[in-house]
């Protein structure tokens, strides 16, 4: 029997369609490969925000349990997504006096505190995240790591993302309740960005459109790093509730036929193509034109791109986006969505961001809507946050334990004739 050490990470994404856990292992060449999923319909949220935590513990609850049942393990701790209307962020400077001849830990953490203390915060917000974007040190741009450098004068651009205290600590006290310590709480964006970008679009620059349930995060990457957080509170369901309203169809169904016939781009979809629905309420079967259904459909995502077209405008953002818009979300598995997101954003370069591609089950989380789930578990990986559990495993049998023994000897036996090999000469 021999003893080894398993080490797991846990991604947590409480949407407010689907609550979502992604377990990754530890791969013996360091890397994470995916070992469960979880996946229930969430409950008690709304746009990222909990309306009943009794029913949103449950939905925690049950989508932690699937996750144990897939990958056979017990989650003890999770990395927690966080996202939302609340969530506002902004960029900001610090600086500190080189205390040595050289950059030291100290230096750094003083610099980050005081930019973060020029973060004008309420009683009811908190900084829920800080990234650091650069250093500048005595006046030189774009250093990344200061740390042991010669210089006198270090100043640190920070993003800081703020949200409001009361919805952070409600979300934290379910999944406290569901039975699991929150080792960290993440903003959803750039764990999204860990999951589907590229070191290319990351440094270039590019816009990370994500297409949830109730909401459409919306997020900028220059030069490696974020630099602009916003949300619109508009995301899948209401495209959903248009198709229900105008085709006049239970909003169940609205959902099923959207999953099914659903197209963004209303030019792609044939005049004589039709389908059938039930009107709501009743028995009654009719045909609905697959056109006009992608036109309501087409209708609202342009807005939702128009609405991202408007934050690129309002904050100057357009420059640092040459590598274009990349789009996430369960709203992003429409057909046709990187074609209208890329015409409506004025011929910006625009596709669909799937998960990078992972080791072990990859295919039970390859899709735009589990993005933010694999990219917490990355980062929880990468951050080394790993959940170490005790495995015993037999070697074989009696002759495979004879055949160790052998071995052994062999192995000694070389060691002596070596020793005395050398000895000699
Ligand atoms: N195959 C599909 N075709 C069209 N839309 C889809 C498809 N699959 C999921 N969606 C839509 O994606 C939305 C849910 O996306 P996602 O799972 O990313 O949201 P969420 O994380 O639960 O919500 P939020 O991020 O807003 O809190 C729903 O509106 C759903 O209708
Ligand atoms: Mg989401």
């Amino acid at each position: 029997m021999k003893a080894l050490r398993e080490r797991f990470v846990c991604g947590l994404d409480v949407g407010t369609t689907k609550v979502c856990a992604v377990v990754g292992k530890q791969e013996p060449s360091g890397e994470i490969s995916i070992v469960g999923l979880g996946l229930v319909p969430s409950d008690g949220m709304q746009r990222g925000v909990v309306v009943d935590p009794k029913a949103a513990t449950e939905s925690i609850r049950a989508c932690l349990r699937k996750a144990e049942q897939a990958s056979g393990i017990t989650i003890a701790r999770v990395w927690l997504g966080l996202t939302g209307g609340h969530i506002s962020s902004v960029n900001v400077r610090g600086r500190a006096y080189v205390s040595g001849p050289q950059v030291t830990q100290a230096d750094l953490d003083h610099a980050i505190d005081a930019a973060r203390g020029a973060v004008a915060v309420t009683s009811d917000r908190r900084i829920i995240q800080h990234t650091v974007r650069d250093f500048v040190l005595d006046g030189e741009r774009g250093i990344r790591r200061p740390l042991g450098m010669v210089g006198k004068q270090l100043d640190v651009n920070l993003h800081v993302v703020t949200g409001k205290a009361s919805v952070v600590d409600n979300l934290l006290s379910c999944v406290q309740a569901a039975g699991v310590q929150v080792a960290e709480q993440a903003l959803e964006p750039p764990a999204t960005a860990r999951a589907v970008l590229t070191e290319a679009e990351l440094t270039l620059g590019c816009v990370l459109v994500d297409i949830g349930g109730g909401t459409t995060d919306i997020a900028v990457f220059s030069n490696g790093s974020i630099c602009y957080t916003s949300a619109l509170p508009l995301g899948g369901n209401q495209v959903t509730m248009d198709i229900a309203k105008l085709l006049r169809v239970s909003p169940e169904d609205a959902e099923q036929i959207k999953r099914r016939f659903g197209h963004a781009l209303a030019q792609d979809v044939p005049e004589e193509q039709d389908i059938d629905i039930t009107l709501v309420g009743t028995e009654q079967h009719e045909r609905a034109s697959a056109k006009l259904l992608a036109e309501i459909i087409q209708a609202r995502m342009e807005e939702i791109f128009e609405g991202v077209a408007e934050h690129l405008t309002s904050e100057g953002l357009w420059s640092l986006v040459p590598a274009g818009a990349v789009v996430s979300g369960g709203g992003a598995e429409l057909p046709g969505t990187a074609v209208l997101a890329s015409t409506v954003l004025g011929g910006l370069p625009a596709r669909i961001g799937y998960p990078r591609p992972l080791k072990g089950c990859f295919a039970l989380v390859n899709q735009p809507m589990y993005a933010t789930g694999v990219g917490l578990a990355i980062m929880a990986a990468e951050a080394g946050d790993w959940c170490t559990r005790r495995v015993t495993v037999s070697r074989g049998g009696p002759a495979a334990g004879a055949n160790y023994l052998r071995a052994l000897w062999r192995r000694c036996l070389d060691a002596w004739h070596r020793w005395q090999a050398s000895r000699a000469r």
